[in-house]
């Protein structure tokens, strides 16, 4: 993360003293892609990309912003009518808001911020930006927020200033990552334990496509939905059921007639994903990571196939990993473009990258592009 870059960026459009500095991070998951809104587990970790702000109280109500990245400048009120255009800016807006609605007093700010988080990989680069914020207003304000509810704000973000009707995983691993531990978490209760991972003789790497898929906020939003109609069907049967997390295969195939054969797809993969995490689970408290990877080629057949929110792209990266004995390997995050995620062994790391970007040009036209994966800390001020 440069922070000198946003040092100088705030600097040099704002007169005055310096502001405080506060960072929050991208983050992994290992495995429990879309179990999230199902209430169901997730297994992510923090990494060492992500956003960096710089903050100052103005003192006014109206904040102004500059995204050091883009080059781009935006001004805007603290109420409901003064939403701002720039689709950057209404994650900044809209932490301000789900603040102010939880009773936070708050006022205007300058701010630059830049990131290294990239775009549109499947690593949040927006729960970074709320993070940054929701964790920075709350000390800057001294509002007294827990942590819990620093995740929901940048979660309320998504949903009602920016259309993504997203679980809670990416906001919550940002502000409560730790260095060197991915974290269980149950997304109901919100329990969560740290997990020390240290896979030995193993290395976790990331491909990215760099592919990025239009419409993919309306595609997750259809899925969730799919989600939704299934659980309720269930619910209608076994009224305990209060998301897919607690439906079995048995309970699914009682609606079957009832559901859309899509709609059952769907849930199908939910309900062998949230069974999927803790039999990874399992398998890491025994150093057991040739089971860790093979569910991990279980998700990504769940989430081309049943799911269908990989692409030709991810299809392609996964079948050479396969091809290159990799241990473990899928796509992580929301899917359509971004990422796969690969478990390798160290042994076998370089020929599978120099085989993963050879036959990715060859066939796509451009090379993929590769990130290790450092497990780091979650949101924090750093000056
Ligand atoms: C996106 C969402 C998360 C989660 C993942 C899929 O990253 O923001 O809440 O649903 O997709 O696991």
């Amino acid at each position: 993360m440069d922070v000198e870059k946003v040092r100088k960026g705030f600097a040099g459009h704002f007169d005055g003293a310096a502001g405080s500095v506060y960072a929050s991070p991208g983050r992994i998951n290992l495995i429990g892609e879309h179990t999230d809104y199902n209430g169901g587990f997730v297994f992510p970790g923090a990494i060492d990309k992500g956003m960096v702000a710089e903050i100052r109280l103005n003192g006014t109500g109206t904040v102004r912003a500059w995204a050091l990245d883009l080059d781009e400048y935006a001004e805007f009120g603290l109420n409901e009518q003064d939403a701002p255009r720039q689709q950057w800016a209404k994650y900044i807006f809209g932490v301000c808001r789900e603040i102010i609605k939880r009773g936070g007093t708050i006022g205007g700010f300058d701010t630059a911020f830049s990131g290294d988080v990239p775009l549109g990989a499947g690593m949040s680069s927006s729960a970074a930006l709320e993070s940054t914020y929701a964790f920075a207003l709350n000390e800057l304000f001294a509002l007294g927020i827990d942590k819990f509810e620093l995740a929901r704000i940048g979660q309320a973000t998504e949903h009602n200033y920016c259309g993504v009707m997203c679980g809670i995983m990416d906001q919550f691993a940002s502000i409560f990552g730790k260095k060197g531990s991915l974290i269980l978490l149950d997304c109901r209760s919100l329990e969560y334990k740290y997990f020390p991972f240290d896979p030995v003789g193993y290395k976790l790497v990331l491909l990215d496509s760099a592919v990025k898929h239009e419409l993919a906020s309306s595609a997750y939003n259809k899925r969730r939905q799919s989600c939704e109609t299934v659980a309720a069907a269930i619910r209608r049967n076994h009224p305990e059921v209060e998301f897919l997390r607690d439906a079995t295969l048995d309970m699914l195939n009682e609606v079957k007639a009832e559901v859309s054969a899509e709609d059952y797809l769907r849930a199908e993969y939910v309900i062998e994903e949230v069974q999927r995490v803790m039999e990874v689970c399992a398998a890491l408290e025994k150093g057991d990571y040739e089971t860790v990877g093979e569910k991990m080629y279980g998700t990504h057949k769940g989430m081309s196939k049943q799911y269908e929110v990989s692409c030709e792209e991810l299809d392609f990266l996964n079948d050479v990993a396969k091809r290159c004995g990799v241990t473990g390997s899928r796509v992580m995050g929301g899917g359509f473009g971004g990422c796969t995620i690969n478990l390798v062994k160290e042994a076998l790391y370089d020929g599978f990258v120099k085989e993963a970007f050879s036959a990715y040009k060859e066939k796509f036209g451009h090379e993929p592009k590769l990130y290790d994966v450092v497990i780091s800390d979650g949101a924090r001020k750093l000056y």
